[in-house]
């Protein structure tokens, strides 16, 4: 058999653990030819592959990134960047694709298998955690560790200084950073794109808050979080990727003007961005990648195809591509109430 491996969509720590293990495996237990795609889709839109050998993925367990490159790319974007696709898998003789990623890559590898018969296995990839079939997706330990040791540090700043400030943190639809790096942080406000929030409310808390005594206060919110009255995302610029997506960023800094000015108490922002994205994935997240990456080797010598693998309970099972991306896993009414016992 030929497999080609693609990471596609946002970067994430464990993406080189997946592919070293899914690599190991499929050369040292079933003998496969395994070739890397560059840049996820693009690699087949444009037919850039190369050989992997168990030598080339020696020493990448803990590097952040991929060793394979990303891209945005969507092979539906039309018709001739699908024919391409279609066409290089062909033209490689490839027996299945392997593709590690998000809600968009993995979206594109149902279609494919579902539209054009394309032998494709998923592994769910994503900081946001939000891929339904799984418990959780690799990256996203790292990122809620990241963010919770960056809120941890301006809590310092805010007792310092008797400020609050405002952390954004990424979660384009659902709030699965923000709620747990917001509880592990001791967070005051955790806002989530689940739950639209009124500025009104966000104001009367901290000033309640604050004729209570509190002199410092920590807002955590997700970039994706929309305000009740003006229900829409607040983002960087116009552009939209090519799954439609635009550039998220900035309510923390909306927040904060407003607090400061309605509420009167020194405000700042911070935006963590990518660096909740970047570096070393944790132990955890080592792990789970690993055992993700071995699971996609076994699933292409069993040819289950057009299913993704998935962690349930401590087991990592397979399911189909479909259950995992028809809907979004976003945070739950009753798991938002928790924190309504531990913020102000
Ligand atoms: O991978 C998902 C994500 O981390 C979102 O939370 C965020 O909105 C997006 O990626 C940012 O993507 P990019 O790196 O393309 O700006």
């Amino acid at each position: 058999m030929k497999v080609g491996i693609l990471t596609g969509g946002g970067d994430c720590p464990g993406l080189n653990a997946v592919i070293r293990a899914a690599t190991r495996k499929m050369i040292s237990e079933y003998n496969y030819e395994v070739h890397g795609i560059r840049d996820g889709w693009r690699g087949l839109v444009d037919n850039e592959t190369f050989p992997l050998s168990i030598a080339e993925v020696e020493g990448i367990l803990k590097q952040g990134g991929t060793m394979l490159n990303t891209s945005r790319t969507n092979p539906f974007k039309d018709e001739s960047q699908l024919k391409s696709t279609l066409e290089t898998i062909k033209a490689n003789s490839f027996d299945a694709i392997v593709a590690i990623g998000g809600d968009d890559t993995l979206g594109a590898a149902t279609r494919l298998y579902e539209e054009h018969n394309v032998p494709t296995v998923g592994v769910p990839k994503t900081i946001d955690n939000d891929l339904n079939g799984t418990d959780y997706t690799f990256g996203f330990d790292t990122a809620v560790s990241i963010a919770t040791d960056a809120i941890d540090r301006c809590r310092t700043t805010a007792a310092s200084h008797h400020r609050t400030l405002v952390v954004e943190v990424m979660g384009r639809h659902a709030g699965w950073i923000a709620l747990h790096s917001g509880i592990a942080s001791g967070a005051d406000i955790i806002l989530l794109p689940e739950f639209p929030f009124s500025m009104k409310d966000v104001n009367e808390r901290l000033r309640k808050s604050t004729d209570a005594g509190q002199k410092n206060h920590i807002v955590v919110v997700a970039e994706g979080a929309t305000m009740e009255d003006r229900d829409d995302f607040i983002t960087k610029d116009e552009s939209v990727d090519e799954f439609g997506h635009v550039k998220l960023g900035g309510i923390a800094d909306i927040l904060a003007d407003q607090i400061e000015k309605s509420v009167g108490l020194e405000t700042r922002s911070v935006i963590l961005g990518h660096i909740q994205r970047g570096g070393t994935p944790t132990a955890r997240d080592r792990v789970l990648s690993t055992r993700f990456g071995l699971k996609a080797a076994d699933m292409v010598a069993n040819k289950n195809f057009g299913q993704m693998a998935a962690l349930r309970g401590d087991n990592i099972v397979n399911v189909p591509l479909a259950e995992a991306t028809g809907e979004l896993k976003v945070v739950t009414e009753a798991l938002y109430e928790l924190t309504k016992y531990l913020t102000v």
